[in-house]
């Protein structure tokens, strides 16, 4: 698809499912590189990046059957190519993640520089800096890298700054090294730890995952064993926002929300009515939303990934929210398509940006500049007077499954084109 056309004003009702968690889902496929026989993945999100992900892979030789349910059955027995396919690696950031068990199984890979939208083209220094650590030699092309090693050594490495994949990568990397890790510094993501409970499944040694200090010892072999991707806190937090701002009852299930508790606090102290249950929440109508300055913050701080869908919600709170992001380069920017669409935000520098609101929506032509960004501007069209058009959609449906099919069923007026 290449454009949504949305027609705003419409209350929602009705519940919507939480899908498989991308950033969990993206990592266990990597894993299975480092796993001898078939795993059967369950609750995997049908979304564009992790058909690239499953692309990768068979391009190596790995052998995928697609299942119904969301099911499939993988197994890298067969993997003998070291180079990662230059096109589809380059377009998506995670294939960074296969670095780690490349060179745990093979000693050697070749990576394209990795890329995707707007802010998937970061620095890869970490994962450099932390495999030379490791004792792993890399050549930097103009495009693309190069990785070996006679062997992985286990090592004490600490992370300047805290990184997501970094943390995964080389859990991966260390879970088949010679001798003990230790991750200090470590990201804390819920997804880290349900990566690490699956591969200590499959006789890996991880202690720690979900805090700042991951030990692996490594050994000699780990054996695929079947798994559930855990659901997908960000979309979770986005539908959050969408209930809200539609003035909508609507019960988001099949989710977990404990693993967004900064996020609900946020939302709460904004005045946002919810009723949370074990693995729902419902949005309840007749909220009056009141400025909230947020900052994005590693787990357990208020997410990167939902500070755009909040940065919208302020634009229909009384008052002046301060939206922080230290974490990313870029991910405010597209805080000047909210402004064509009416709303009053003004970019202090690249990280901040002051929300006035509340202030009335009017459907435009836009195009998604990002993953969330893109969701972001897809609800705003779901609020906004008139017709919206969103181009590049291809961003949004990176994460977010069958999203017009399923908003559909919850009252919207959207169609894809
Ligand atoms: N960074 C460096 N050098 C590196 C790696 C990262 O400077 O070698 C910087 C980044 O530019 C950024 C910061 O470190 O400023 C943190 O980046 P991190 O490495 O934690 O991000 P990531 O692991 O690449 C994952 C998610 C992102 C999510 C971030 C932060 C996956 C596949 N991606 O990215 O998800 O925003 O953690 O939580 O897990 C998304 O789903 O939309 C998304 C972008």
């Amino acid at each position: 698809m290449e454009k949504y056309i949305i027609k705003g004003g419409r209350e929602l009702s009705g519940e919507i499912k939480v899908k498989g968690a991308k950033n969990h889902a993206l990592k266990v496929l990597a894993a299975s590189i480092l796993l001898k026989g078939e795993a059967e993945i369950s609750n995997m999100p049908k979304i564009n990046d992790i058909e690239q992900m499953q692309l990768i892979l068979k391009d190596l030789g790995a052998d995928i059957q697609q299942k119904q349910n969301s099911r499939l059955n993988i197994s890298t027995d067969r993997i003998n190519k070291i180079a990662i396919d230059k096109k589809l690696g380059s377009s998506l950031r995670a294939s960074i993640i296969l670095t780690g068990p490349m060179l745990a199984r093979l000693r050697e890979v070749i990576l394209p520089h990795p890329g995707g939208c707007v802010i998937g083209k970061r620095p890869i220094d970490i994962f450099i800096d932390g495999f030379r650590s490791f004792g792993v030699e890399i050549k930097e092309k103009p495009n693309s890298y190069h990785f070996k090693a006679k062997k992985l050594q286990g090592c004490d490495y600490i992370f300047y700054k805290i990184s997501v994949t970094g943390t995964e990568t080389f859990m991966m990397a260390a879970t088949l090294a010679k001798g003990k890790t230790v991750l200090k510094n470590a990201a804390q993501e819920p997804e880290i730890l349900a990566l690490a409970n699956y591969l200590n499944n499959c006789g890996a040694k991880i202690r720690g995952a979900g805090t700042s200090t991951v030990i692996i010892e490594g050994v000699k072999e780990l054996k695929a064993k079947n798994t559930v991707i855990i659901p997908d806190r960000i979309e979770t937090g986005t539908f959050v926002v969408m209930g809200l701002l539609t003035n909508s009852m609507i019960k988001i299930s099949n989710c977990n929300p404990s693993h967004l508790e900064n996020f609900l606090l946020m939302i709460k102290r904004a005045g946002g009515k919810l009723e949370i249950g074990e693995n729902f929440i419902k949005t309840m109508p007749n909220s009056e939303f009141t400025a909230t300055d947020i900052i994005t913050h590693e787990y357990p701080g208020f997410s990167t990934d939902l500070q755009a869908p909040f940065t919208l919600l302020m634009t229909q709170a009384k008052g002046a929210s301060l939206i922080h992001e230290p974490i990313f380069e870029g991910r405010l920017f597209f805080t000047d398509k909210l402004n064509q669409m009416g709303a009053n935000i003004i970019m202090c520098d690249p990280h901040r940006v002051i929300v006035n609101g509340p202030t009335k929506l009017f459907g435009k032509n836009v195009d998604s500049p990002d993953l969330r960004a893109g969701i972001t501007l897809l609800l705003a069209g779901l609020i906004a007077k008139g017709k919206t058009t969103i181009g590049n959609v291809n961003h949004i449906e990176r994460g977010y499954e069958n999203i017009t099919e399923r908003l559909k069923k919850l009252g919207a007026e959207i169609y894809a084109k």
